[in-house]
C-alpha cells in the first residue's frame, strides 16, 4: 500500500496527513439516519442503497479512510484499487438506471481479494512476493470474473502469508516481503494465515467482504483468529483459474466476512463453472438450484445430527474453553440438532503421522506454479527455480532468514513417481475409511469442533467447512468450525446461521492507529 510506505519514509508528514484523515473520519459519514458503515451487512447497505441512506462512493470512501487510519499498523490491505472509486460512481449510476431487485447482492459492494488472485488491472498480483511485481496477468480470475459481473467493487488485495506459506515453514503467519507482517486487530499478535489480510480486514471494517484460498486451514485458521466468518468450499465448486496455486486437488477459493449471511452471499456470486478451471464442471453437480441463500434458516439446526469428535475436545489448559464448548454443544441441543458424541475417527493416527499430504503437495506446487506462471504474459519469474533463484539474489528484500525450505524441496520433485502416486492413493484411502465412513455410519451432517483443528482432515479429502465466531479468551477470539461431506454446503450453511443467530457473538476490534486503542 502506498501510504504504509510513505509512512516509514516520511513519518511526520505521515502522522499529520493521518490525524488529519482521522479527524475527518470522526465526522458522522451519513446524515441524520442510524444506519452506520461500520459492522454493516450486505443486507443493511443494501437496504440503505434503496432508501438514497448511502451509496457506493460514500461506502468506498469510508473505508478508504479506515484503510489509511488503520492499515500502517494492521497490514491487511497491501493494495488499493486506483480505480475503485470510479467503479463505486457506476455502481451509483447503475442503481438509479435500474430497477431495484434487478441487481445481484453484491451490486455495489466493496470486496478485497486475496493478493494470490488475480485481476487484470491495475492492481498487481503477486502472492506477497516481489518475485511476482510487475507480472501481467492473461485475464481476471475466474471468481475474480464472477464478481465483476455482478456488480462488486474490487476494492484492492490482501495480504498474506507469502506464497500462501508455501515458502518456508519458518516464515511466521501473516508475513510476506510485499504486505509486511499482518496483525490480529484484537490482539496486535498472530492473525494465522494464510489469507490473514483477509480476515484482519473484514474484522477491522476496513471493508464489506473479501475473498480468501485455502489449500490447508487457510480460510478457516485465520478466521477463527479474527472472530470472522470463512467458508472453505468443497474443491471444485469455486474456480482456482487465475489463483497462484499449491495444489489443484486441495486449492479452494471461499469468502471471509462478518457474517454468515454475507459469506453465503459471496459463495453464492463466486462459485459455479469456469471453462478455465476444469474441476468446476463437474462440481457444479452440488450446487442447488435457487442459490445458497435460501438455507439461511434460522431454525437450520432443527433435526441436524453433529459429530463429536473427542479428540478435538482435549484442551491442556482448558476449564475456559471446556465451559465455553459445553455451552455452545447445548445451543446446539437446544435448537434441535441431535448431538452424536464420543466420536473417533478410526484412523486418526495414521492420518497425523502419514506423510502423504506433504509429498503430494510439495510435487503439486512445483507442476502447477510452473504452469501458473508460464501461463503469464509477462513476468520477472517463469519457473519455479526462477523464484528460488530471485529470493537467493534479493535475499535482504525478501527476508531469505526466513528460509524457502518448502519451495527448494517441491522443486526436487519430478512429476509423478512411484511415491507420489502412493501418497495419492494414501489419501483417497485415508478419507475414505476416515472421515467419510465415520459421517455415513453415523449418518452426520456434519462434524463440529472448536477452532480449525479439523482442517486437515477436511484439507486432504476436498471437503468443505465453515468457521464461526465462537467466543474471546481475554481478548483472543477463537471460531468454530463445521465439516462435511463434498457439496454439504447448504446443510453447513442451515448449521452455522442457526448457530450464529442463536449466539451473536461476533463484536468488533477496537479501531487500532499508532498503537493507540480508540474505543
Ligand atoms: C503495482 O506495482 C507497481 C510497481 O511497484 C506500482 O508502481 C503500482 O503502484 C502497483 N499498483 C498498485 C495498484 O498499487
Ligand atoms: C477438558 O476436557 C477434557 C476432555 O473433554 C478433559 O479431559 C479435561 O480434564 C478438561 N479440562 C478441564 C480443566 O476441565
Ligand atoms: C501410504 O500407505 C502405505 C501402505 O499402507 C504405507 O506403507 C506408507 O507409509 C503410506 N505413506 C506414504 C507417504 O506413502
Amino acid at each position: 500500500m502506498e501510504s504504509a510506505l510513505a509512512c516509514s519514509s516520511f513519518q511526520f508528514l505521515c502522522m499529520i496527513t493521518l490525524l488529519l484523515l482521522s479527524f475527518l473520519s470522526m465526522q458522522p459519514t451519513t446524515s441524520a439516519t442510524e444506519f452506520s458503515i461500520k459492522e454493516a451487512t450486505v443486507q443493511d447497505i443494501q437496504l440503505a442503497f434503496q432508501k438514497n441512506q448511502l451509496t457506493s462512493r460514500q461506502l468506498v470512501e469510508f473505508y478508504l479512510n479506515q484503510i489509511k487510519l488503520q492499515n500502517p499498523i494492521l497490514k491487511g490491505v497491501l493494495e488499493v484499487n486506483p480505480d475503485a472509486l470510479t467503479q463505486a460512481d457506476v455502481a451509483d449510476k447503475e442503481r438509479k438506471d435500474k430497477t431495484a431487485g434487478s441487481l445481484s447482492r453484491l451490486h455495489g459492494i466493496p470486496i478485497l481479494v486475496k493478493d494470490n488472485i488475480a485481476t487484470k488491472d491495475k492492481l498487481n498480483t503477486t502472492a506477497g512476493s516481489f518475485a511476482l511485481l510487475g507480472s501481467v496477468v492473461p485475464r481476471d480470475a475466474g471468481v475474480v470474473t464472477k464478481l465483476r459481473k455482478a456488480g462488486a467493487i474490487i476494492l484492492g488485495k490482501a495480504t498474506l502469508s507469502e506464497w500462501a506459506h508455501f515458502r518456508s515453514f519458518g516464515a511466521p503467519s501473516g508475513w510476506s516481503a510485499r504486505g509486511g507482517q499482518g496483525k490480529n486487530p484484537y490482539t496486535l499478535g498472530e492473525p494465522c494465515g494464510s489469507s490473514s489480510g483477509s480476515a484482519i480486514s473484514v474484522a477491522a471494517n476496513l471493508v464489506t467482504v473479501s475473498l480468501g484460498t485455502e489449500t490447508d486451514g487457510s480460510i478457516l485458521c485465520p478466521s477463527s483468529y479474527n472472530s470472522v466468518v470463512g467458508i472453505k468450499p468443497t474443491v471444485g465448486l469455486t474456480s482456482r483459474a487465475g489463483v497462484v496455486p499449491i495444489s489443484p486437488r486441495q486449492d479452494t477459493v471461499g469468502p471471509i466476512c462478518r457474517t454468515v449471511s454475507d459469506a453465503v452471499y459471496v459463495l453464492e456470486t463466486i462459485a459455479g463453472v469456469d471453462t478455465f478451471d476444469k474441476a468446476t464442471i463437474e462440481a457444479s453437480k452440488y450446487i442447488p438450484k435457487g442459490g445458497y441463500a435460501q438455507y439461511l434458516k434460522k431454525d437450520g439446526l432443527r433435526g441436524k445430527r453433529l459429530g463429536i469428535v473427542r479428540q478435538y475436545y482435549d484442551f491442556q489448559d482448558g476449564t475456559f474453553l471446556n465451559e465455553t464448548f459445553k455451552l455452545h454443544l447445548e445451543t446446539l441441543r437446544q435448537r434441535g440438532a441431535v448431538l452424536v458424541d464420543n466420536l473417533k475417527i478410526e484412523n486418526i493416527d495414521e492420518i497425523m503421522s502419514d506423510g502423504s499430504e506433504e509429498i503430494a503437495l510439495s510435487f503439486e506446487f512445483k507442476l502447477s506454479l510452473n504452469s501458473y506462471l508460464k501461463d503469464l504474459v509477462a513476468s520477472p519469474v517463469k519457473s519455479l527455480a526462477d523464484v528460488i533463484a530471485f529470493n537467493e539474489k534479493n535475499s535482504k528484500l525478501e527476508k531469505l532468514e526466513y528460509g524457502q525450505d518448502v519451495m527448494l524441496q517441491a522443486e526436487k520433485t519430478n512429476g509423478i513417481g512411484k511415491a507420489e502416486k502412493q501418497a495419492l492413493l494414501n489419501m483417497t484411502r485415508l478419507s475414505k475409511n476416515g472421515f467419510e465412513k465415520l459421517m455415513k455410519r453415523k449418518k452426520l451432517d456434519a462434524v463440529v469442533t472448536p477452532f480449525s483443528s479439523f482442517s486437515n482432515i477436511l484439507a486432504i479429502g476436498g471437503y468443505p467447512g465453515v468457521s464461526v465466531p465462537a467466543g474471546y479468551e481475554k481478548n483472543e477470539p477463537f471460531g468454530i468450525c463445521f465439516g462435511g461431506l463434498k457439496g454439504s454446503e447448504p446443510k453447513l450453511i442451515e448449521i452455522a446461521y442457526s448457530f450464529e443467530q442463536a449466539t451473536l457473538i461476533r463484536k468488533p476490534p477496537p479501531i487500532r492507529k499508532f498503537g493507540v486503542v480508540m474505543v
